[in-house]
């Protein structure tokens, strides 16, 4: 049996989705990059914002013609938009032949299989255990050279505004040694990057607070010097500076934090219930700076959450100047059923208001990016070759440590390894640099 999988949503989602594909594959399934050929599909959603999940139903009406044409396809939703609705898939949707939530994947053969028996299936049940520790993934749509590992599932920050942890259920830690032996794997396999993956990498924690992030950061660094390891994400309230000595203590710790910040005022902090305030964040921004000067930082921001003011909007736009982010993604609210904001908070910033000052964040964040980009000309970093450019098959795009995309002339003969680039032009979303 051919399998088709398409992701949507976060990094996190893409790791799952290898996790699936390695389960099924494990099963005799092969895998099929066109749909046209599959005997399975499955679509891995994502819930994090109402036009995200939209995206979704998108799909599923062009696979309900694929189902007229292919009368023994099996379409299955899989992942965040799964466990969040649940039976009303399958009652609104007459494609959809089963519903597997993100806890559920070791099952998918029996799902599959049941169906074929002429079931319908839903397994949505979350689990405190489940962290697929044991389970090889298989790499499926990748260059090869960088790769994710998950270390922690779930999430327990219940902010206010998110839906995570209603989707992927609590927190919770996978062991090191398979962690460790899942990178020697990628590595025998060719990967020279990985990046280690958490809802909140900061609360890794193996055998009761003995083992936390900054030692397994640390532990993945010393046992693979020839990788370069990143991560994400950071959560401002659990950084400690232990993490960031161990970023700065290691060359092949890419210098890069991912740390979202949402708000930039406390009142709007408070109500997203975040657990830091503006302050606090600034100070982790400060140690940042000072341990790992040479660090690029993004951030996520969202726009007119509930009840948030012109003068709260302004906060946020002050503390992105006063951080100057690299790059930062950019949302506008949007309410997640179930949420503490759902059940408890008034949407109440008009929509037009939400867009207005959406543009506001972007605008500025385009010039804080430009204004970073045009600092690095003229000076020289390590990139590692990840493709050929799309655009011109005479070039070649790599990232620096800082994450930051470069595009320069070469060849396929780069590809995976690390040359040294000195950046000789700029855009706001990319540099541009000539092998040294
Ligand atoms: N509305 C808008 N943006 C959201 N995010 C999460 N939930 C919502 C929501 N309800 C954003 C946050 C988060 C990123 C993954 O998505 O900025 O960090
Ligand atoms: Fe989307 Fe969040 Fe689920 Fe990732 S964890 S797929 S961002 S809802």
């Amino acid at each position: 049996m051919k399998f088709y999988i398409e992701t949507y949503g976060c990094q996190m989602n893409v790791a799952d989705s290898e996790l699936v594909a390695g389960i099924l594959k494990n099963n005799n399934y092969k895998i099929t990059d066109d749909y046209q050929q599959a005997d399975l599909i499955l679509i891995n959603t994502c819930a994090v914002r109402e036009n995200a999940e939209q995206r979704v139903f998108g799909r599923i009406g062009l696979f309900t013609h694929q189902k007229q044409i292919n009368k023994n396809l099996v379409v299955g939703l899989i992942g965040c938009v799964a466990q969040r609705l649940k039976d009303k898939l399958l009652n609104d949707f007459k494609t959809i032949d089963f519903v597997a939530g993100p806890d559920t994947y070791r099952r998918l053969p029996d799902l599959i299989e049941k169906v074929k028996q002429g079931e319908r299936p839903l397994d949505v049940i979350l689990s405190k255990q489940e962290n697929y520790d044991d389970l090889e993934p298989y790499y499926y749509d990748k260059n090869k050279i960088t790769g994710f590992v998950s270390i922690t599932r779930g999430c327990d920050n219940m902010c206010a505004f998110c839906i995570v942890p209603f989707t992927r259920g609590r927190e919770r830690s996978r062991s090191p040694e398979n962690i460790l032996s899942e990178i020697q794997t990628m590595k025998k396999d060719g990967f020279k990057e990985i990046t280690l993956l958490g809802q909140n990498v900061d609360k890794y924690n193996w055998n009761d607070g003995k083992m936390k992030f900054a030692n397994l950061l640390e532990k993945v660094a010393v046992e693979f010097p020839e990788l370069r390891i990143r991560f994400a994400t950071s959560y401002p309230q659990d950084m400690t500076d232990d993490v960031l000595k161990v970023i700065a203590k290691y060359k092949n710790v890419c210098k890069y934090i991912h740390l979202p910040v949402q708000a930039g005022s406390n009142a709007v902090l408070e109500r997203m219930k975040r657990g830091y305030t503006r302050e606090w964040y600034l100070n982790r921004i400060e140690a940042i700076k000072r341990i790992i000067p040479e660090c690029s930082i993004s951030t996520d921001i969202i726009a007119g959450f509930c009840g948030e003011t012109e003068e709260n909007h302004k906060q946020t736009i002050d503390l992105m100047r006063q951080v100057e982010f690299d790059y930062a993604y950019m949302f506008k609210y949007s309410v997640r059923p179930n949420t503490f904001a759902a059940r408890n908070l008034a949407d109440d910033v008009p929509e037009d208001v939400k867009s207005r000052r959406l543009k506001e964040i972007i605008d500025l964040q385009n010039n804080l990016s430009y204004q970073s980009n045009k600092n690095d000309v003229g000076k020289i970093f390590e990139v590692l070759v990840e493709e050929i450019s799309k655009k011109n098959d005479k070039q070649v795009f790599g990232r620096n440590s800082q994450n930051k995309v470069i595009i320069f002339n070469g060849d396929e003969s780069l590809k995976g390894t690390c040359v040294n680039v000195k950046v000789t032009g700029f855009t706001q979303a990319t540099l541009f640099g000539e092998i040294c």
